[in-house]
């Protein structure tokens, strides 16, 4: 079993490591990934709802759990918006990320800045603990944030 991941600011990535340094087994980028057909956990990262690399990944390997980072706070409409956008078919977990503006350029920093101005106007209290992260970036990763992954990995 393999760890494959896409990210691209770096904080999937940072859980794909962290998870696997835990589980010891090796983690690789999509874009590396040759192998099919083998039991793999993915992470992608989420734009705009779509987990990004999923839909390439599902069905080229058996993937046994997916796991989604983005920056929308923890929630079940969440999870499941994420769900059935994605059309996922496996376990599935959510873990916050963070937002680096030093590693996002054009189309990819417009979009998110049309996305958090419209979080801003919105002014949600869940949104509480995002918004100063989204203004001026920051990370949510911990490695913590991992354990009810691991509860389920272990358990099965
Ligand atoms: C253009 C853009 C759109 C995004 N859309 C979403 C979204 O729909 N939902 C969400 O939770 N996070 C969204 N995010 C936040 C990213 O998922 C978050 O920054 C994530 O941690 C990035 O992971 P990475 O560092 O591995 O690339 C978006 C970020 C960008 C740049």
């Amino acid at each position: 079993m393999k760890i494959v991941y896409e990210s691209k600011t770096g904080h999937t990535k940072k859980y794909a490591e962290m998870l696997a340094e835990k589980l010891k087994i090796d983690c690789i980028a999509l874009q590396d990934y040759k192998q099919e057909q083998e039991d793999i956990i993915f992470l992608g990262w989420v734009f705009a709802d779509q987990i990004k690399g999923y839909s390439k990944i599902k069905h080229r390997a058996n993937v046994i759990c997916t796991i989604a980072v983005g920056i929308n706070p923890y929630s079940k409409e969440n999870d499941e918006k994420l769900i059935q956008t994605n059309l996922v078919n496996t376990p599935f977990f959510y873990l916050p990320g963070g937002i680096d503006y030093t590693k996002l350029k054009g189309i990819s920093k417009i979009l998110l800045k049309l996305v958090i101005d419209q979080r801003i106007k919105e002014n949600k209290p869940e949104d509480k603990e995002v918004i100063p992260i989204m203004k001026m970036g920051g990370s949510l990763v911990k490695e913590e944030n991992l354990i009810p992954i691991m509860e389920y990995l272990t358990k099965k």
